[in-house]
């Protein structure tokens, strides 16, 4: 936008409505046919710009905008001052970086750099961005039926995408409920445990365990079985409702979890006549740490449970559709839990949407007990457009040699981040699937690491001690090796200038 559309526009933002409509119909913007449409239809206008607010917010929306030319530097600064970002301060301390679009593993910037995406939008967007078979699904579904309410009222995206998930889950998993994200799923899951235990005339059972290191979201019922002393919410602790957590597995997969599993043992023979369930992420602990643990005590892990009469939730909202070298990472394990949560990766990172799955056995207690119905449902519950985002991700990831380059991946990030394990300053380099962690001493060079992997034409989002990578299963070579090598310079020069 040049200096003269900003000048008219913040003074079109400082007249009343109408006035501002007649100033913006000389105008040359994209609101002109808008408006013009007002003109010959006031009600339309009212529709429309229903408050005064409305109308700001568009007035607001033109000032940044003159149809492609977009004031970088001004949004920039609209963003820091009014926008909080995950996990961030508001004003945020340093402007954020914008980006102008993405395509496969590369994001374009607001400056026009090409970076390669090391992070899959955390976890996410396992085809890369813009897949054409997932926009193109979507945009189907765009012009069908973009939403509807799914109280009393069904759709063809759902069905699918409910019998594909139950065909590809544990098979004692058949029952479905659609969330908008994965906490919410998460939130579902516990109600679900809860209630179950409520219609089978235990409501003693009402507690939950969970694993030190475990992350599962950022609602008050996920805060409180997320570790509540390292994790990111222990400032809430003390308003959060009290769960039992048990020792986290010993770090490694070929490392054996006997001590954790006595633990585990103990706590569940000590307190399982008031725990509903056992919540755990399976063979990786995400945002706790990054840790990857041995099959063995999951399959510990389901044997207890089945001893103590305690349902198990699989937390796979992460580990799911194939991060891990394994479609869910309960398959490491070949166990199959009560209840079992997805998200991030199920629309391939396009559209917000998760699920929580359920035996039977739970659905119909749930269903025998009083008063019957599972008290959930959000308004956007099983959008279709995110549903159809899901079907093509599913079908794309199903139809593409997915083990084989997840483990080429693998591979590739254990032979390019391990040679880092020498570096003074590094703790430890750790590889699943195509996960690729290194691990600081020190908590405090995420920011310079990001900043230098910038340079390098990479972006990461390291935290605390973490610098970590999870691309796109599709990635090509040449992407990889830029990204490996981009981590590899950025963790070395801010490690020596230490
Ligand atoms: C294991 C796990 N569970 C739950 C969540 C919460 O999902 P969402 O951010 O979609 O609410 C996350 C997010 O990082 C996660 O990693």
């Amino acid at each position: 936008m040049d200096s003269n559309h900003r000048r008219l526009s913040q003074q079109i933002y400082s007249l009343p409505p109408l006035a501002a409509r007649e100033t913006l119909l000389n105008c040359e913007c994209v609101f002109y046919s808008l408006i013009f449409r007002c003109q010959q239809k006031p009600e339309l206008f009212l529709k429309i710009f229903p408050t005064p607010l409305a109308f700001k917010i568009l007035l607001l929306k033109y000032c940044f905008m003159n149809n492609s030319n977009f004031n970088w530097t001004q949004a920039l600064h609209f963003d820091q001052q009014h926008i909080w970002h995950p996990y961030a301060k508001l004003p945020h301390p340093t402007p954020l970086i914008g980006v102008k679009s993405t395509g496969g593993s590369y994001l374009t910037l607001a400056d026009d750099r090409q970076v390669v995406d090391g992070m899959s939008s955390w976890w996410a967007a396992i085809h890369g961005y813009n897949h054409p078979q997932i926009t193109a699904a979507v945009s189907r579904q765009l012009e069908t039926m973009p939403h509807i309410m799914f109280g009393g009222l069904t759709h063809q995206p759902a069905i699918e995408l409910a019998e594909t998930l139950i065909q590809l889950t544990p098979s004692n998993l058949t029952q479905v409920f659609f969330a908008d994200s994965g906490s919410v799923s998460m939130e579902v899951a516990i109600k679900v445990a809860l209630q179950y235990w409520i219609s089978r005339q235990q409501p003693k059972k009402h507690r939950l365990i969970s694993l030190r290191n475990g992350y599962h979201g950022d609602t008050f019922a996920t805060m409180a079985i997320s570790d509540p002393e390292n994790g990111m919410h222990h400032l809430f602790t003390p308003h959060l409702t009290q769960h039992l957590f048990a020792p986290a597995p010993a770090m490694g997969i070929h490392t054996s979890p006997e001590k954790e599993i006595q633990a585990l043992a103990d706590l569940l023979e000590q307190h399982h006549h008031e725990l509903s369930a056992l919540v755990l992420e399976p063979i990786v602990q995400g945002a706790g740490g990054m840790r990857f643990y041995s099959p063995e005590y999951l399959k510990a892990a389901r044997v207890l449970c089945d001893q103590y009469q305690v349902l198990l939730i699989a937390d796979e909202i992460a580990t799911g559709f194939g991060r891990t070298g394994k479609l869910f990472a309960c398959e490491w394990a070949d166990i199959s839990p009560d209840i079992m949560c997805v998200g991030k990766a199920l629309t391939g990172g396009t559209m917000t949407l998760a699920a929580m799955l359920c035996t039977e056995e739970i659905s119909q207690t749930i269903a025998q007990g009083n008063p019957g119905l599972l008290m959930h449902g959000p308004t956007f519950m099983a959008n279709p457009l995110a549903c159809s985002a899901a079907n093509a991700s599913i079908e794309l990831l199903l139809n593409s040699p997915w083990q084989t380059r997840v483990q080429k991946i693998e591979q590739h990030l254990e032979q390019q981040l391990t040679p880092l394990k020498s570096l003074k300053g590094v703790e430890d380099v750790r590889c699943l699937g195509a996960i690729g962690v290194v691990e600081l001493e020190q908590a405090n060079l995420g920011v310079a690491i990001q900043t230098e992997a910038l340079k390098q034409g990479v972006w990461l989002r390291p935290f605390g001690k973490l610098v970590y990578t999870m691309p796109a299963f599709n990635i090509p070579q040449t992407s990889l090796n830029q990204l490996t090598q981009g981590m590899t310079k950025a963790i070395t020069k801010i490690l020596k200038a230490e």
